[in-house]
């Protein structure tokens, strides 16, 4: 069933797990994903970036996509199509008005002031149409979609502000992590992660979540993170298993000889990150 992330990220932030969200590029990763679910019993969020959108054909052919997919699938677990890194309130609205389920504004590379101005213009309208608001503080490193940064950790005081000014469901304040494989091992600020959690009452978020060890996913979770986003490292299993594809049979050219592989690939990632992050047995 197509739902917010509201109650989803308030049963896992209580019951001590954290509920994937794994990234869709195109009718595989969505096919993937949700299967997933279903097998694990497991709540979802279908994360949509920008680009990814347009690559799609757009937030309207995105919806109609996961909503097909979920009717002809019987999916019966708990389902959010989430907008990702949404740039603008105009992003956002569009997302809503296509029929996203929850969104997020990344308003995190404006002021301060700016930032929570934006987040209050997104929740208003969103709230109005039961959708789940996330925003951002600081800055996630590395790069994703060609939005590019250094990492610059959360203030705690902002993120407890911020929570204060608006009605936000959920909050990702980045803590070092990095989008796409991490240089060495992640340096997460836990002490920064467990002031905030104490500060603001509500479900937090990690980003980057491609290539943190399990002792941080748990940290994390027992520390208040209710949501982990994951990209890269179904990228990375489905790619790697089109190149051996393409490297052991020089004449295939059926797309579906190598998607279908790549499709049980993601399925395998996301299947191991929902047992990790504990949302099994959940739904
Ligand atoms: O918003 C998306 C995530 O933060 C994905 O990060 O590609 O490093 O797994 P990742
Ligand atoms: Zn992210």
């Amino acid at each position: 069933a197509l739902v917010s992330m509201k109650d989803m990220l308030i049963k896992a932030k209580d019951e001590g797990y954290a509920v994937g969200q794994f990234n869709i590029n195109n009718l595989e990763f969505t096919q993937a994903i949700l299967q997933a679910a279903q097998e694990e019993n497991s709540p979802v969020i279908l994360g949509v970036s920008e680009g990814a959108g347009k690559y799609m054909g757009g937030f309207i052919a995105v919806t109609h996509m996961v909503k097909g997919l979920i009717e002809s699938y019987n999916i019966t677990v708990p389902v959010a199509i989430h907008l990702d890194h949404g740039s603008s309130f105009d992003k956002c609205k569009e997302a809503i008005d296509a029929g996203f389920t929850s969104v997020m504004i990344d308003a995190s590379h404006h002021s301060f002031e700016e930032n929570i101005k934006i987040t209050s213009e997104v929740v208003a309208y969103a709230h109005k149409n039961g959708i789940s608001v996330e925003a951002e503080l600081g800055t996630v490193g590395g790069e994703e979609d060609g939005v590019t940064g250094g990492i610059i950790y959360a203030d705690p005081e902002e993120c407890r502000k911020m929570v204060e000014q608006t009605a936000i469901d959920c909050l990702a304040p980045a803590l070092g992590s990095v989008h796409g494989p991490y240089k060495g091992e992640p340096n997460l600020g836990f002490k920064e992660m467990e002031e905030i959690s104490k500060l603001a009452d509500l479900p937090l978020v990690l980003h980057g979540g491609t290539g943190i060890p399990t002792k941080d996913i748990q940290r994390s979770i027992s520390l208040g993170t209710a949501k982990i986003n994951v990209n890269t490292e179904n990228q990375i299993a489905a790619t790697k298993v089109i190149r051996e594809v393409l490297a052991n049979d020089t004449k295939v050219y059926d797309p579906r000889k190598y998607l279908a592989p790549a499709r049980e690939a993601i399925k395998t990632t996301v299947i191991g990150k929902m047992r990790e992050f504990g949302s099994s047995q959940k739904a």
